[in-house]
């Protein structure tokens, strides 16, 4: 088999998503007509299957860059209605998917080969694809910036040495095709990136690009806790009451707490120094990120309710959780433990 590396004769179009400005891919060997999928909305469904019969695609793979917070994939839809194959990172946690790709792993597509290239840090399970002198980075890189790290177990110095020792090393001109735009951008090249990206070009240092993520200050992305779960099944095997969220309030939860239910379990997800301070009898202090240290221990309860001082950081440890493969997981996502007090809850110290 010839492998071809012309990055003129693989076919690629690019669609956009209004609502949560994603960026999806159809890349096509216009010779074999064998194609991928690459981030499909939900809600852009019908255009994507419209645009893969009108250009008589053989779609062999709905290809994610990872488990997305902002939208509902329509992989699990695409597979149904085309036979295309899911594929991901195998870190990215996802059930029921067709093939889990390791770094270094390939694709074939046609005369073509896909080369998954693992860029963890805006997720624990990113991945990046080369095909043909394109890069697909999903929200790894972006046009002049990259994406957040601080939740679904991010972390900014993966996503540093993702971008600077693995994205930066490919050819400079690979072309970058992103997951996201928000400013009517459409694809940069390495070289560009490496030059002009504030965030991590002009061989800016671990420290300063730490400081920068850290101070984003980002809200959350209003579907969060809608998309994070549903996308850890392909988009469609979403149970509204396998995860409880949103409008789940400190009334609610004072409700659980008096059922001293063995089977539950209440975190509290503050620092420490908060939580000796004053904490919900019975509940447990795991504080933000350090989730993945207690795996074991939470798969012995049937249900986890989490809260904090004010819900944010609750909501962040939803998406780890999910990110962890954890089900039945509600957290007190618009107050905490003030309104806690407030009511004249008990309180231990
Ligand atoms: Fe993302």
């Amino acid at each position: 088999m010839t492998i071809s590396t012309s990055p003129q004769s693989i076919s690629i179009k690019q669609f956009f998503d209004r609502d949560s400005c994603t960026y999806t891919y159809l890349i096509v060997d216009p010779q074999t007509h064998e194609g991928a999928i690459i981030d499909g909305v939900k809600e852009q469904l019908t255009r994507d299957l419209k645009y893969i019969e009108e250009l008589g695609i053989e779609l062999l793979y709905a290809i994610e860059t990872h488990v997305h917070a902002d939208h509902i994939s329509s992989a699990g839809l695409i597979r149904q209605k085309t036979g295309a194959q899911i594929v991901y990172s195998q870190a990215s946690g996802v059930k029921s998917i067709d093939i889990e790709l390791c770094d270094g792993d390939i694709l074939p597509l046609g005369q073509y080969q896909i080369k998954a290239i693992s860029t963890q840090g805006h997720t624990c399970g990113c991945m990046s694809y080369y095909i043909g002198g394109r890069v697909f980075t999903g929200d790894t890189l972006l046009i002049r910036g990259c994406g957040r790290t601080d939740f679904q177990l991010g972390s900014s110095k993966s996503l540093y040495y993702s971008v600077t020792e693995k994205l930066f090393s490919l050819p400079d001109e690979t072309v970058v095709y992103p997951g996201h735009d928000y400013n009517g951008n459409t694809c940069s090249t390495i070289v560009e990136e490496k030059q002009w990206n504030p965030r991590l070009g002009k061989q800016k240092s671990l420290r300063d690009f730490i400081d920068i993520m850290d101070n984003l200050n980002l809200a959350l992305p209003k579907k969060i806790n809608e998309a994070v779960p549903a996308n850890e099944g392909c988009g469609i095997k979403f149970k509204p009451d396998a995860y409880v969220h949103d409008d789940f309030s400190i009334t609610e939860l004072y409700q659980v707490w008096q059922q001293q239910n063995p089977d539950n379990l209440i975190i509290d997800n503050r620092t420490e120094g908060e939580y000796l301070q004053g904490h919900i009898p019975n509940s447990q202090n795991i504080p933000l990120g350090t989730e993945p240290e207690h795996l074991e221990a939470f798969k012995s309860f049937k249900h986890i309710y989490i809260y904090c001082h004010s819900g944010r950081r609750s909501q962040t440890a939803l998406t780890n959780l999910v990110m962890m493969g954890l089900e039945n997981i509600t957290c007190v996502s618009h107050s905490g433990f003030d309104d806690w007090i407030v009511r004249g809850y008990p309180v231990e110290k």
